[in-house]
C-alpha cells in the first residue's frame, strides 16, 4: 500500500492504472467506510482512499478541531483490505493558498443539512471536485447515510459533466440500528443506548407509509414530537422525493426519509429509503 501526501507523486503513480475506484473519507475509519472500500474493490483494479479532514465543510463553531484523527489505525485497516493507494495530504497541499474558487450550488444544498449547516455542501462539493481532479477516478463510492451529500455529488457530476461514475453504498448499522459514524464516539453510554431511536423513528415512519398513511406532514410532526419527548433536539425529520430530495407529495413513489437530531452536543443524521 502506497501512501501519498504529494499530488505530483500520486498522479505519476496512478498514471498507469487501467481503472480507478475512489473512496473519499475524513479518516477515523469504521466498518461503514470499509464496506465502501470493499465495494470499490469490486469495481476497479486500483482503489484509492483519501483521508482529509476538510476545513471548508465545517462551520466556525463546529467540531473541526476535535474531529477524531486516527491516521495510523486507519492505515492499518486499509492495508488489511489491500487498498492500493492512500492519499492523505496536509492542508497546505490542498490549500497552498486560500481556496477562493468555490462552487455555487443548486437550491437542494440549502434544505435539510444545508439549512442547519449553511455552506456545508459548498465545502463538500469543492473538496470532492478537487479530489476528483487530482485522482481522476472512473468510479467514486459514497455512502447513503449521507444521503443529501450523495445526491449533491451526483448532481455535480451530471451538471458539470465530470468523467466519473458516482456509486452508492448502503448504510452500515450497529446491531441496534444506529448508523455507524465517527461522531458516535462523542456519545456517552446512556446516549449511545438512546441513539438508535433516530433510526427507529425513521423505520416507524417507513412502516406507516407502507401501510398506507400518506399524511407526510403529520408523520413528520409526530416523529419530531416523539423524539423531542425522549430528550432529543430535532433539526429535521423529512419525507422527501428520492430523485430531487424535495418534499414528497402524496402521489410520489420514490421516497426517502431523512433525519438529523442532537443528543446533547452530538448531532446524528440518518436516512432510510422506501422501496417500492
Ligand atoms: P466521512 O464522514 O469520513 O465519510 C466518508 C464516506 O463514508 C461518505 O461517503 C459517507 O457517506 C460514508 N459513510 C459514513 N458512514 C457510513 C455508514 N455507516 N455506512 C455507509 N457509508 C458510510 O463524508 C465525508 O467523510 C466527507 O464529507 C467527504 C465526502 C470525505 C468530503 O470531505
Amino acid at each position: 500500500m502506497k501512501i501519498f501526501n504529494d499530488i505530483t507523486a500520486l498522479r505519476k503513480n496512478l498514471s498507469n492504472e487501467r481503472t480507478i475506484a475512489f473512496v473519499p473519507t475524513m479518516g477515523n475509519l469504521h466498518v461503514g467506510h470499509l464496506a465502501l472500500i470493499k465495494q470499490a474493490k469490486r469495481l476497479a483494479d486500483c482503489v484509492v482512499v483519501s483521508i482529509f479532514v476538510n476545513r471548508l465543510q465545517f462551520l466556525p463553531h463546529e467540531d473541526f478541531n476535535r474531529y477524531p484523527r486516527t491516521f495510523d489505525e486507519d492505515c492499518r485497516l486499509l492495508s488489511e483490505l489491500n487498498v492500493n493507494t492512500v492519499f492523505a495530504p496536509d492542508e497546505k497541499i490542498l490549500f497552498p493558498t486560500k481556496q477562493e474558487f468555490l462552487l455555487a450550488l443548486p437550491s437542494v444544498a440549502d434544505i435539510l443539512e444545508g439549512e442547519f449547516r449553511p455552506g456545508f455542501f459548498r465545502g463538500v462539493a469543492t473538496i470532492v471536485l478537487k479530489l476528483f481532479n487530482i485522482i481522476q477516478p472512473h468510479y467514486a463510492v459514497f455512502g447513503k447515510k449521507d444521503y443529501q451529500q450523495l445526491h449533491i455529488v451526483r448532481e455535480m457530476v451530471r451538471q458539470l459533466n465530470l468523467p466519473v461514475e458516482p456509486i452508492a453504498g448502503e448504510t452500515v448499522r450497529a446491531p441496534d440500528g444506529l448508523a455507524l459514524s465517527s461522531r458516535n464516539q462523542y456519545l456517552n453510554q446512556v446516549q449511545r443506548i438512546e441513539a438508535c431511536h433516530l433510526y427507529q423513528t425513521l423505520v416507524e415512519i417507513k412502516e406507516k407509509i407502507i401501510s398506507g398513511d400518506k399524511d407526510f406532514l403529520t408523520l413528520q410532526a409526530n416523529a419530531t414530537k416523539m423524539l423531542t419527548e425522549r430528550g432529543w433536539k430535532v433539526d429535521y425529520i423529512q419525507i422527501q422525493k428520492r430523485s430531487s430530495l424535495m418534499p414528497a407529495h402524496i402521489d410520489d413513489q420514490d421516497l426517502v426519509i431523512l433525519g438529523a437530531a442532537w443528543l446533547d452536543k452530538t448531532r446524528l443524521i440518518d436516512a432510510l429509503e422506501i422501496q417500492n
